[in-house]
C-alpha cells in the first residue's frame, strides 16, 4: 500500500500560537519519518493582526478552502488589540460551526504527580475524556435585547439544543467509551434539576441510546458536582459527556488537574469530515516572542490529529514521547519554569519520539 499524503491547513494565530504550532510541527515532520507517512502543511494567517491590517476574520470562502484538507492544526486566536468576541466569534467559532466540528473532545490525563495540584492524585487516578458538545447550546447565540439602554432592560440568551444534535454528541461519546476500553463508564453531566427543557431532553437521549451500548456502564452527575468529583475523585471518571458551556467550563478545571495549560490539548472534530486540533491555553501574549511557553500542549494536539487521521502507532508514540519529557526532564510545566526553552522541549520530544 503507497504511503499515505496527508493534506494539513495550519493557522498559528495569534501570540504564542505560531510559536507553538512549530514544534507541533517539529514532531510531526519526526513522526512521519519514523512511520512512514507523507504530508503537506498549507500555513493561513489567520488571527489578531490580519485582522487588525484588513478587518477581515474568516468568510465563507476562507470555510471551503479549509474544506479541502485531511485535518487543520491551530495554534491559538485571541489578541490583546482587539475586541473581545470578535476573532473568537469570527475565526474560532466560525470555523468549528462552518465545519460541523460538533464535538469537542479534550482528554484529562495526567503524566506525572508532581505537576498536579492536587494531594496524592497518581496518573492512574487522572485518565478521563470530556466529549463536549460543540455546535449548539448557548453558544449557539440566540437570543435578544428587550428596551436596550433603558432601566427595564432584558437581555435573553437561549440555550439551543436540538435532539439530532444531543444524539449524535451521545452516540459519539458511548462509542468512545467502549473504544477506550477502560472503566467503560460513561457519565451524563448536566443540571437536570433546573434546567429543566434542556436537560430533559439531554436525559431522555441519553437513556434510549444507552440501550445500544449495554456494556457502557451509565451514571449521572450535576455539573456543580462534577467540578467537585473532579477535586475529590477524579479517578471515578472514564468518558464524561455535557453539552457547549458546561464543557467549557469543566474543561478548564480538567487542564488544571492535569498538570496546567501547557499540557492540555483538544480536538474540534467533525467524524465526517475535516477536524481542528489545538492546544486550549490560548495566545498568552505576555510570553510571546520570549521562547519559554510550554510546547507540549501542541505537541499533543498533534498527536491527538495523527490518531484522528489513522497513524495510531505515531499517536501512541508522540505521547509516550510527552511523558517521558514532561516525568523526568521538565522542572515544570508553566511558561518560563521548565528548565529549557519552547524550542528545546520540542528537541526533547523529537530524540525520545
Ligand atoms: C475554548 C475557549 C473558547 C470557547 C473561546 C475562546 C471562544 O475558551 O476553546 O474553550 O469558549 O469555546
Ligand atoms: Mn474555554
Amino acid at each position: 500500500m503507497a504511503a499515505k499524503n496527508y493534506k494539513i491547513a495550519v493557522i498559528g494565530g495569534d501570540g504564542t500560537g505560531p510559536e507553538v504550532v512549530a514544534e507541533g510541527l517539529k514532531v510531526l515532520k519526526a513522526a512521519s519519518k519514523k512511520f512512514g507517512f507523507n504530508y503537506t502543511t498549507e500555513m493561513f494567517d489567520y488571527g489578531g493582526a490580519r485582522y487588525l491590517k484588513t478587518g477581515k476574520t474568516i468568510d465563507d470562502k476562507d470555510l471551503a478552502e479549509l474544506k479541502k484538507f485531511d485535518a487543520i492544526f491551530l495554534g491559538a486566536i485571541g489578541h490583546p488589540d482587539v475586541k473581545p468576541g470578535i476573532l473568537e466569534q469570527g475565526i474560532l467559532l466560525k470555523t468549528r460551526f462552518g465545519l460541523d466540528q460538533y464535538i469537542n473532545l479534550r482528554p484529562v490525563k495526567l503524566y506525572s504527580s508532581a505537576f498536579c495540584p492536587l494531594k496524592d492524585k497518581k496518573p492512574e487516578d487522572i485518565d478521563f475524556v470530556v466529549v463536549r458538545e460543540n455546535s449548539e447550546g448557548l453558544y449557539k447565540g440566540m437570543g435578544e435585547f428587550q428596551k436596550k439602554g433603558t432601566k427595564d432592560e432584558v437581555a435573553i440568551q437561549i440555550s439551543y439544543n436540538t435532539r439530532k444534535g444531543v444524539e449524535r454528541c451521545i452516540r459519539y461519546a458511548f462509542k468512545l467509551a467502549q473504544k477506550r476500553n477502560k472503566r467503560k463508564k460513561l457519565t451524563l453531566c448536566g443540571k437536570t434539576n433546573v434546567l429543566t427543557y434542556a436537560w430533559d431532553l439531554w436525559q431522555r437521549t441519553f437513556d434510549e441510546v444507552k440501550k445500544d451500548y449495554p456494556d457502557v456502564q451509565t451514571d449521572y452527575a450535576h455539573v456543580d458536582a462534577t467540578t467537585m468529583w473532579f477535586v475529590k475523585n477524579p479517578e471515578w471518571f472514564d468518558v464524561i459527556v455535557t453539552d457547549n458551556l458546561f464543557g467549557d467550563i469543566i474543561t478548564d478545571l480538567g487542564a488544571m488537574i492535569q498538570g496546567g495549560m501547557g499540557i492540555a490539548a483538544g480536538g474540534n472534530i467533525n467524524p465526517e469530515g475535516v477536524s481542528m486540533f489545538e492546544p486550549i491555553g490560548g495566545s498568552a501574549p505576555k510570553y510571546t516572542g520570549k521562547h519559554v511557553i510550554n510546547p507540549l500542549a501542541a505537541i499533543c494536539a498533534a498527536g491527538m490529529m495523527l490518531d484522528n487521521l489513522g497513524e495510531e502507532k505515531a499517536a501512541k508514540a508522540v505521547e509516550a514521547s510527552v511523558i517521558k519529557v514532561s516525568t523526568g526532564k521538565l522542572k515544570s510545566l508553566a511558561a518560563g519554569k521548565m528548565g529549557y526553552s519552547t524550542e528545546e522541549v520540542g528537541d526533547l520530544v523529537v530524540e525520545n519520539l
